[in-house]
Parts: structure tokens; C-alpha cells; sequence
């Protein structure tokens, strides 16, 4: 006879893509992703007294810990990302008990989709669905982020907790970081005969936590050079006065990226033909590539062969050092796009891309029966 406890509940969060807006997060900028229809699915009961238990199906072996008392260091590895909400959870001031949970995700991992922050806002719900108190998405994201950045030990910002928890179908998260300001901006690329395609290069993911950290520290060398609180706070014409060159190039990034997101969202909100907003893609991955240098020759050919292909825009979306590229493309070009970027890799001997189509989708939930 089993003696596991009967699941109360199963709870998803979703991974995303960001369509502009990169490393603005951390500066208290602006930042336009959408939540995508691949999932962390998170099945959750109670148990009572003992110890939690957390197992994955991409994983072998149970993790145990108290959650009523675990701490940072305590779990490494995969399980930090459900026991670090655990934590944050509690630290939040919400009732943990100890908690069996059962995680399955179908986030592509190192893909730079978020895989991360879907396990964090899975969790999070479901043990706010547990406990049965009512927290909002944003007040979740926030425990969310606080799992990755003191517990599992990541300095991210706090962008993909929040397109976890509050994407909707056919709608960005238009997220102001400075205050966590959420407005939600129409996006449907079928319905202008578009699609946006999610391409991920499969380049190595070397140095990406070391490198995000180096670019953090040069904004904040930023910002104090300038004497503002954040570079959110700076505008083009202040960029002058950075006297170093790499710190300078860097801030540049930050405020025209803001910029960018700006105008992306007034040519959406005010109705454009999506189809206008591919110059701005093309000008966030040539600043993320000349100015940030955080992309890599897999994400730069990609783009290339992409745009060669006939879509009217494309860049890297997310941290960088791999990950994916995003294409918007006629929905008649989208056989070519995909076939110049495989053409492209394969001339080069590197493993075929795999593309797929990123469509705006529903945040955060219990999972609909
Ligand atoms: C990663 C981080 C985010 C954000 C992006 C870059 O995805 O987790 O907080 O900084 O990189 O835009």
C-alpha cells in the first residue's frame, strides 16, 4: 500500500521570451517579454511533519529538506530553485509546512527561456494555493526572484519572474522595474499574418553567470559616474560624460535599449503594423552585440541568416552568451527564414538550430483541468 500522501492541487508557471528590452531590469528600466507556452508544472500536496520532499521527471532521485527551517546553502543543485521558494516563501512572511512536490517542465534548460523562474513562480503558487492565502502575481514574482538571488545565488533581475506570473494570451508584460508597474500591451502576431519565431542556437551557455555579473557591475559604475540613482535616470545626451570607453558603451546600451522599449510599446498600444517595430529589433541585438557585447557567433549568425531569410526583424532575447533569437517574419516566409538559419549552421558544422513559434500565453495558475 503507498503510503504518499493524495496530490492537493498541481500548478503551473510559464517560461518566457522578452521581445526588447535587455539587461534594463537591473537598472530599473523597461522591459516587454511575454510569457511562452512551455511550462514548469508543479504537483503539490501537504504532508505532515517530517521532512519535504521534491523530485523532478528531468532529474534522477528525491531531495529532502525541511522547509520549515531550510536555509540558503542548505540544497544545491536543481532542487535549490523549489527549496529556495520555500524559503522565500516563509521569509516573506507566509505559513510553510513541509510540502511533497513534484516538478515536471517542458522549458527548454540553458536555453535562456527562463526555465529558472518558471520552477520558481511553479512553486510559489502552488504554495500559496496550499496554504490558501491570496498573494498577488507581482508580491509572488518578488518571492520568486528573491529564490533565485539569495538562495540559488543568481544577481538577476527581476524580468522573468514577472512574465511568469503575469503573461496573458495575445498581450506583452510591459513592466516598469523601477516601481514593478505592469501594463499589458495587444501582441498577436497571426492576426497580422506574422509569426515571431523563437530560435535557439544551442551555443555553449561558458561564462554567462560570470559575464551577467561583469555587466552589472559596469552599469553601476555607470550610474555613478553620472551621479544618478540607476541608468534608467540617464538620457542619451549625458552619455558624454562617462570618461571610460567600455563603461561608456555600456550605459549607451542601457539608455537606448530603454528607449527602444519605449517606442515599441507607443507603435503596439497605438495599433502599428507590428511589422514596424523590426527596425527597433534589429537595433537592440547591433547595441547588445557592438555596445554590451554579450552575444556570441551562434546568436549573431543566427540573426544574420535570419534577416537574410526575409524577416523584417530579429535579435538575441535574454541574458546572452547564447541562448535564443527571436524572427519576426511573414507567416509566407517563415520556411525560408528557418532555412537560411539551418543553411547557415550547417555550413558552419554546427547542431541544427531547433525554431519554433513563441505565442503570447497565459501566466502563472493552478493548471486548468
Ligand atoms: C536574464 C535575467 C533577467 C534579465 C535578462 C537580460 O534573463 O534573469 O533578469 O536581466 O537576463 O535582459
Amino acid at each position: 500500500m503507498s503510503t504518499e500522501a493524495a496530490p492537493s492541487g498541481v500548478w503551473f508557471a510559464p517560461g518566457r521570451v522578452n521581445l526588447i528590452g535587455e539587461h534594463t531590469d537591473y537598472n530599473e528600466g523597461f522591459v516587454l517579454p511575454f510569457a511562452l507556452p512551455h511550462r514548469a508544472v508543479v504537483t503539490a500536496s501537504a504532508v505532515s511533519g517530517g521532512s519535504s520532499r521534491v523530485r523532478s521527471a528531468q532529474q534522477d532521485g528525491v531531495v529532502e529538506f525541511r522547509a520549515a527551517t531550510v536555509a540558503p546553502g542548505e540544497v544545491t543543485g536543481w532542487a535549490a530553485y523549489l527549496a529556495g521558494t520555500c524559503w522565500a516563501f516563509r521569509e516573506a512572511g507566509f505559513p510553510v509546512g513541509e510540502v511533497d512536490l513534484r516538478l515536471d517542465s517542458d522549458v527548454p534548460v540553458g536555453a535562456g527561456l527562463s526555465s529558472s523562474a518558471a520552477v520558481e513562480c511553479a512553486v510559489g503558487v502552488a504554495l500559496a494555493g496550499l496554504a490558501g492565502v491570496p498573494v498577488d502575481p507581482t508580491g509572488l514574482a518578488r518571492i520568486a526572484r528573491r529564490a533565485e538571488n539569495a538562495f540559488v545565488g543568481a544577481p538577476t533581475g527581476g524580468m522573468d519572474q514577472m512574465a511568469s506570473m503575469h503573461g496573458r494570451p495575445g498581450r506583452l508584460v510591459f513592466l516598469d522595474t523601477r516601481d514593478d508597474t505592469v501594463e499589458l500591451v495587444p501582441f498577436d502576431p497571426p492576426a497580422h499574418g506574422l509569426e515571431l519565431l523563437v530560435i535557439d542556437s544551442r551555443a555553449p551557455h561558458a561564462h554567462a553567470d560570470g559575464e551577467y555579473g561583469a555587466r552589472r557591475a559596469d552599469c553601476e559604475a555607470a550610474a555613478a559616474a553620472l551621479g544618478v540613482p540607476a541608468l534608467r535616470d540617464a538620457r542619451p545626451a549625458d552619455l558624454p560624460r562617462i570618461a571610460d570607453e567600455r563603461i561608456r558603451r555600456r550605459a549607451r546600451h542601457v539608455v537606448t535599449e530603454n528607449e527602444r522599449v519605449l517606442q515599441v510599446v507607443a507603435l503596439l498600444s497605438g495599433g502599428a503594423d507590428p511589422r514596424e517595430i523590426g527596425p527597433l529589433l534589429d537595433a537592440s541585438h547591433a547595441s547588445m552585440r557592438d555596445d554590451f557585447e554579450i552575444t556570441v557567433p551562434h546568436v549573431d549568425v543566427a540573426v544574420a541568416a535570419a534577416r537574410a531569410g526575409g524577416a523584417v526583424g530579429a535579435r538575441m532575447t535574454g541574458g546572452g552568451f547564447g541562448g535564443c533569437v527571436i524572427a519576426l517574419c511573414d507567416t509566407g516566409r517563415v520556411g525560408a527564414v528557418t532555412a537560411a538559419v539551418r543553411a547557415a549552421y550547417a555550413e558552419r558544422g554546427w547542431p541544427a538550430p531547433v525554431v519554433f513559434p513563441g505565442r503570447p500565453s497565459e501566466g502563472a495558475g493552478p493548471l486548468p483541468g
